[in-house]
């Protein structure tokens, strides 16, 4: 009896080594060489103020409704109030249409912002450039941005993915290769200037120079913002303790658009995703605004019209650094039942400084009068990616813990940035891609499968009606 258990238990653990060897994650052995992590001189010419005399600085855009046929346009003036008007067309120089913002301006501690504009740009064509104009006379100045296509289930469409930016020459690497990718929109991941590294005025001065940086991409390419720790700046010894008054002021969400009751959680819908924006540093349990409001979002997605679900946050749920391990464990016991049970497809997080990707897996068997309490493969989870690695001045966080626990598929301690390419109801192409030395390098890359249409049923329905509208379209043009 004994000597046919042993050959069957060694057969056993043999298959499961095998087993366990094939999915193994991977440690990246690439060692980032040492740039320096110190924020750009203000002098430098990344963060030059335009010329001209009150002229608008600091442009951004974001989407303004829940569709993507409106945006919301910001900018900032120094001199003085300024005009509040947009003027905007369907080619360059031609301005046909007005629209006119708000203004508000705000202290913190002693440094007074200076006038800030926020202009809302409705009744949007979809998939259209517009070229916009804001300022006065000699000072005014001229971009541009493309719209989504319409709300479709098979429409493509290319986001960038960013976190924990700051304003190093990594950072400013970070922004460069996202633009050299053509991704239409950045979801940003939180924590946007590190201006909270600062004390008294230089606060304020480097959410300025901040603006300024990321003019260069945001002025033309709409960021869906989320908040990081960074954007919380609770100082008493500066008696400023109301949370998020920088970002608050200075970067707007739609948030009314999805019911919300706070620009810090929200939800949009771009072409074939529905993304749900949430925030790490706001209550979340059972029963308060974000938990309810989240409730209802995701009974909201409707995955025959946007397939793709994507949710941000920026304390990530899954890691394996030996920074902020575990820091995500509270928004993971209240949200991951959810994230299974509709079947979220990626849920992308920063706050870590480095990359790493999960493997579907899901931990919610766990409570605490049982035993299970380790995360499992789970086909209706969601895949989670860390990208904190923007390039921010507190620079790498380069220990990992060893060993590679089971959930994490790659980790690697480099600066970069992601993609996420949608391609039709069914597939996505996702690229990590580091900052290696100055290069964009795509390191780490899959095709995503969609959660929703990736179910076998309604794979073999598609293909059926796939292959009917062929005959149809045939069987018209004989
Ligand atoms: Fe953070």
């Amino acid at each position: 009896m004994c000597s046919m258990v042993v050959p069957l238990l060694l057969s056993t653990f043999v298959l499961y080594s095998c087993i366990g060897n094939a999915s193994a994650g991977v440690t990246s052995a690439f060692v980032r060489n040492e740039w320096p992590s110190v924020d750009i001189p203000l002098d430098n010419e990344v963060f030059a103020v335009p010329k001209g005399y009150n002229a608008p600085q600091q442009v951004h855009i974001t989407q303004g409704d829940y569709d993507g046929k409106a945006v919301v346009i910001s900018w900032v003036t120094t001199d003085g109030p300024g005009s509040n008007t947009v003027r905007y067309g369907l080619s360059e120089g031609k301005y046909d249409f007005t629209a006119d913002g708000t203004l508000q301006n705000y202290t913190f501690y002693n440094y007074k912002s200076g006038y800030i504009h926020h202009c809302l740009v409705d009744g949007l064509q979809y998939s259209t450039k517009y070229y916009y104009e804001i300022g006065s006379g000699d000072s005014s100045r001229r971009f541009w941005f493309q719209t989504p296509p319409e709300i479709d289930p098979d429409a493509s469409y290319k986001f960038g993915i960013i976190g924990d930016l700051g304003q190093t020459y990594n950072s400013l690497s970070t922004i460069e290769h996202c633009g050299q990718t053509d991704a239409q929109a950045v979801l940003f991941v939180g924590d946007l200037s590190y201006a909270d590294r600062y004390d008294h005025n230089d606060v304020g001065i480097r959410w300025d120079s901040w603006g300024r940086f990321v003019e260069r991409s945001a002025a033309y390419r709409p960021w869906i913002w989320s908040a990081g720790n960074h954007e919380i700046e609770y100082f008493p010894h500066l008696r400023e303790v109301i949370p998020f008054r920088n970002y608050l002021h200075r970067y707007p969400t739609p948030y009314v658009a999805s019911e919300s009751s706070s620009p810090l959680w929200y939800a949009v819908r771009r072409a074939s995703a529905h993304i749900i924006v949430l925030s790490s540093y706001s209550p979340f349990v059972k029963y308060t605004p974000q938990w309810r409001w989240l409730a209802q979002e995701l009974k909201n997605v409707d995955r025959e019209k946007t397939p793709w679900l994507i949710v941000l946050m920026h304390a990530p749920i899954y890691n394996s650094n030996d920074a902020h391990f575990m820091e995500g464990e509270s928004m993971r016991v209240v949200f991951e039942s959810w994230f299974c049970q509709y079947k979220v497809d990626v849920v992308f997080a920063g706050h870590v400084h480095a990359y790493e990707r999960s493997y579907r897996i899901s931990n919610i068997q766990y409570n605490v009068s049982t035993r299970a309490s380790y995360p499992v493969p789970d086909k209706s989870a969601p895949i989670y990616i860390t990208v904190g690695d923007g390039g921010n001045q507190e620079g790498l966080a380069l220990r990992f813990r060893d060993p590679q626990p089971d959930y994490s598929a790659f980790r690697e301690a480099s600066y970069g940035h992601s993609t996420l390419e949608i391609r039709n109801r069914t597939h996505a192409l996702y690229h990590w891609n580091r900052n290696d030395d100055g290069k964009r390098v795509p390191t780490d890359s899959f095709v995503l499968h969609n959660q929703y249409w990736g179910d076998s049923h309604r794979r073999r329905k598609l293909k059926k009606n796939h292959l009917f509208s062929i005959i149809s379209k045939r069987a018209y043009s004989q």
